[in-house]
């Protein structure tokens, strides 16, 4: 059998790294790695690579930053003669970033089995590029991997079979724990002067958070009146740092928000495990939080991941001062939670997503192995 792993952006490595570990262990599996190269930076792709144990890409398409469309179209013009050249018997994608959609989209027009990871997670906001990606990827994908019970339901109502989803856990918190010993031990924390559970840790990328200067000016002067709290470590994207630049961002408390380059993964788990609370708009940082125990305060209206508020550390605040101090007061008040294990968020989701492609098969499972000549 041979796979085809495409990957693109920071969250989507994090995702692979144990899959392509676990589905490497077969030796009748042949496994390759293609990069899209939408994230491109040392410190977004490459320290992750080598910090997560992945191996070099075996094809980077070098597409680079674009609008959406230039991005995905790329992506899908430099695929095809790769999976032409390789005819794989199945590509895997991960996540919700352009990356996903596109291999996805270039792999089914070849007549490819697609399967997806991290599937059936919706915000119900098709405002976000994110939610586009992943309503398409799902209906493309002929076995589809979900990291919690409300992915299955999504699925379901969007009439896709129940005989393709597998509920396998979450393959980012694999990587979670594996690593988390190790990346607790660099205590980054201290590199900065900061004691434990006596600091805070903001990130922010999406456009919706950053692209309007007024939501972006609420969202920091609120983690401004928190800093005089306590500091605030942001760890800044380069889209984001490119926006306080446009929009000037010379706040005087800005002194105890502290704006520093992205971190590596093990770094930024090291600063994550040992802060009194997180602020995000990320998705994967609201998963990570729960397994950690730490509070989260997401700055976005909604989530695609309702298992980290329902079971987990995580509070939705939007984006608005008012609301965004409040929840964050009540954390403060409150006892440190403790952490929560979501289920099969147990580090074998990798182990599990093996187990149903080996069953796929022998079992002709979805039909996959009659499509593409596996028996
Ligand atoms: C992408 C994903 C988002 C994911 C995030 C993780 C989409 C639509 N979005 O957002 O879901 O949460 O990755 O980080 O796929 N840039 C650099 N260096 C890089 C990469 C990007 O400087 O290595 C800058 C460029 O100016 C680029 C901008 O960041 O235009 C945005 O990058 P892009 O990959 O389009 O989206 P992200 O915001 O990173």
């Amino acid at each position: 059998m041979k796979i085809v792993c495409v990957v693109g952006a920071r969250p989507n490595f994090v995702k692979a790294a144990p899959v392509v570990e676990t589905l490497r262990k077969n030796p009748s599996v042949t496994v390759k790695l293609v990069h899209t190269g939408q994230h491109y930076d040392r410190e977004m792709s490459e320290l992750f690579f080598e910090q997560l144990g992945l191996p070099r890409p075996d094809v980077n398409l070098d597409v680079g930053s674009g609008s959406h469309g230039e991005q995905t179209g790329t992506i899908l013009i430099r695929l095809e003669p790769v999976l032409v050249a390789e005819k794989p018997d199945l590509v895997m994608v991960f996540g919700d970033v352009n990356s996903t959609v596109a291999a996805a989209l270039c792999a089914v027009k070849l007549g490819i089995k697609v399967a997806h990871v991290e599937s059936g997670l919706r915000s119900f906001d098709r405002s976000m590029p994110e939610e586009i990606n992943r309503i398409l990827t799902d209906q493309v994908s002929d076995i589809l991997f979900t990291t919690e019970p409300s992915a299955r339901e999504n699925l379901i109502r969007e009439g896709i079979s129940d005989e393709k989803i597998f509920f396998v856990g979450n393959t980012m918190v694999d990587s979670l724990l594996k690593h988390r010993a190790r990346a607790e031990s660099l205590q980054v924390r201290t590199q900065f002067g900061l004691e434990r559970g006596r600091y805070g840790v903001l990130t922010l990328h999406r456009p919706a958070s950053v692209d309007n200067s007024r939501t972006l000016g609420e969202i920091l002067a609120a983690v401004s009146e928190l800093g005089k709290e306590f500091p605030i470590v942001f760890p800044c994207h380069p889209r984001t740092r490119e926006r306080l630049r446009q929009f000037d961002w010379t706040h005087a408390d800005s002194r105890r928000v502290l704006v520093i380059e992205p971190l590596g993964y093990l770094e930024f788990i090291s600063l994550m495990a040992e802060a009194r609370i997180v602020l995000t708009d990320s998705g994967g940082i609201q998963e990570e939080t729960t397994v950690l125990g730490i509070p989260c305060i997401t700055l976005r209206d909604n989530t695609e991941r309702p298992v980290t508020v329902t079971e987990g550390t995580n509070l939705i605040a939007g984006c608005r001062i008012e609301r965004i101090l409040a929840e964050a007061e009540t954390v403060l008040r409150s006892p440190v939670p403790k952490a929560r294990t979501p289920e099969k968020w147990d580090g074998k989701a990798a182990e599990r997503v093996a187990q149903v492609l080996s069953e796929a098969l022998n079992m002709n499972v979805t039909g996959l192995a009659v499509a593409s000549g596996w028996n």
